[in-house]
């Protein structure tokens, strides 16, 4: 029994193929590469040492899908693949609802179609909006800003749905706050098309000089130094938060949601001070007006994850910041190869 992992070769998405497969897992990855690079691909088989299949199908192309479920006994799905630009979603919204929502839709078909119910979603904290309060707790309010985060919004709401209409569903939606780092190796890590909307690959590419300088996008907030607070976990604890997450809905029905964060927030210029403690890089930095959307405080009460999945995040602020510098230090160029196509031995499918 496999476990398929749709946009599989992305960020989050390969450190939990590896953490799977470290764990014993069969898995499928399936990717359309629209965000990732087939080398991520190459890079999880050289660390975890093991093969797995892959297909090169978009979840927009049904009878492709299929052909991934005729062929294989899936057991449960981890759903990362999705678009997750905001500032993007605002200028191309109709792409994003038809990506993200119609994607998500013909993938939970299928998955009825072969009896196959249980899911982990990759949700995100950008659902509670702008939180009343902290730290945010899953019985939050929820609203979206953008329209990426109301896709986030409505799939909850889709899925929650479907389970009431076919209890014999199990999902679990994992709230993620700001997943950085890497994994230790350094051969693996966040690798963003053109200029980084996110913090930490927007701090390594100034670290490596690809950037002149960072902007720090407002020092008006009510916070410890002004600058905007988040909750910033290491992806590889997040990564290890899906494999708790699988074995629930593998194990029970319903439909949950989950905080992902470590619950102690960190405001830009206190990251900015680590990373340059642990690079030994001066981050050169102008403070200028707040982005639109941002909101001024954000970190989790991580208590339900912990007492329901018997999950904590482990890796410190430190930490993360040195798996980020390791590497941005090792892959300048992220994973800009000559390798166009994957290379590891399984079923390549179009
Ligand atoms: C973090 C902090 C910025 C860049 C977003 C999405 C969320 C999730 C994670 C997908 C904020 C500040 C940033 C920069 C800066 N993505 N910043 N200069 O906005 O908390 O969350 O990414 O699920 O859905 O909303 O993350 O890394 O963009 O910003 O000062 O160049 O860093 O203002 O305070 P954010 P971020």
């Amino acid at each position: 029994m496999a476990i398929l992992v749709t946009g599989g070769a992305g960020y989050i998405g390969s450190h939990t193929c590896i953490e799977l497969l470290l764990a014993g897992y069969e898995i499928i990855v399936l990717d359309n590469f629209s965000n990732s690079k087939p080398e991520s691909l190459n890079r999880v088989k050289e660390i975890s040492g093991k093969d797995f299949g892959f297909y090169e199908v978009d979840l927009l192309n049904r009878s492709g899908l299929e052909d991934v479920f005729a062929n294989n006994t899936i057991e449960a799905v981890i759903h990362f693949a999705g678009l997750k630009a905001v500032g993007e979603s605002l200028s191309i919204p109709l792409h994003y609802y038809h990506n993200n929502i119609t994607g998500t839709l013909i993938l939970c078909d299928v998955m009825k179609k072969y009896g196959v119910k249980n899911l982990v979603f990759s949700s995100s904290a950008t659902v509670y909006g702008i939180p009343e309060r902290v730290p945010i707790s899953e019985d939050f309010p929820l609203s979206a800003t953008n329209p990426y985060g109301r896709t986030k919004l409505m799939i909850e709401e889709i899925l929650r749905d479907l389970y009431i209409a076919d209890d014999s569903w199990s999902v679990a939606l994992l709230r993620y706050f700001n997943p950085i780092g890497a994994h230790e190796s350094g051969r693996i890590g966040e690798d963003p098309n053109g200029i980084p909307n996110n913090l930490m690959p927007f701090i390594t590419q100034v670290a490596v000089g690809k950037r002149r300088e960072l902007q720090v996008f407002g020092c008006d907030y009510p916070t410890v130094d002004g600058s905007g607070v988040r909750d910033y976990i290491h992806v590889v604890d997040l990564a290890l938060g899906h494999l708790k997450a699988l074995e629930r809905v593998i194990s029970s029905n319903g439909v949950d949601a989950f905080n992902l964060g470590t619950g102690t927030g960190y405001s830009v210029l206190e990251i900015v001070t680590v990373f340059e403690k642990i690079a030994n890089v001066r981050i050169p930095y102008k403070i200028v007006k707040q982005r639109p959307g941002d909101v001024a405080v954000s970190y989790a009460d991580p208590s339900k994850a912990k007492n329901e999945l018997g999950w904590t995040a482990k890796r410190g602020i430190e930490e993360m910041c040195r798996d980020s510098w390791r590497w941005q230090e090792k892959n300048l160029n992220g994973y800009e190869t000559s390798i166009s196509r994957i290379e590891i031995n399984i079923n390549y499918k179009e």
